[in-house]
């Protein structure tokens, strides 16, 4: 499925109608280049999982955030990778246990850097800029069970 946003807050709208749809497990893979707006997209996807988007940041000094569930809200684990460059980056790291966590919803920024450890029926969105400033085409592929 193929859309284009033509300002932020169209593009953190479809997220958060998204994030209100998704139930875990969920794995969604936010690819695009640098400011194509992943993080937006988290934020709305977030706000509509029920955390307050205000309180979402992008974690990409600490490669993850965890948000424990609470208040009838489900699990869910942010990622970035941006700054990790090597498949031996990801040695050791576990990440497995939460990537088939099967109470969570999983959000991943930079997911390619990841390869075949981003799991096969992960939801793909693929962001990329347009013809002007603020548009952007989104690309869903895949499906998150
Ligand atoms: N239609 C649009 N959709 C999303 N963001 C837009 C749009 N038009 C302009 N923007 C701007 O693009 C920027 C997107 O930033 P964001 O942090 O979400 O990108 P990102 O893909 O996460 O980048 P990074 O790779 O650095 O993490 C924001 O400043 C936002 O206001
Ligand atoms: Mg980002």
């Amino acid at each position: 499925m193929h859309l284009t946003t033509h300002n932020p807050e169209s593009t953190f709208q479809l997220g958060l109608a998204l994030g209100k749809k998704l139930s875990p497990p969920a794995f969604v893979a936010l690819s695009g280049p640098l400011g194509a707006g992943k993080t937006l997209l988290a934020k709305g996807i977030a706000e509509g999982v029920g955390y307050p988007a205000g309180e979402v940041h992008s974690p990409t000094f600490t490669l993850m955030n965890m948000y424990p569930a609470d208040q009838g809200r489900k699990r869910m684990y942010h990622f970035d990778f941006y700054r990790l460059d090597s498949p031996k980056d990801f040695d050791g790291l576990g990440l497995d246990e939460f990537f088939y966590d099967p109470g969570a919803i999983v959000l991943v920024e930079w997911p390619e850097k990841a390869g075949s450890l981003i799991p096969h029926n992960a939801l793909w969105i693929h962001l990329d800029f347009g013809k002007s400033e603020q548009e952007r085409i989104v690309r869903i592929e895949g499906d998150s069970a």
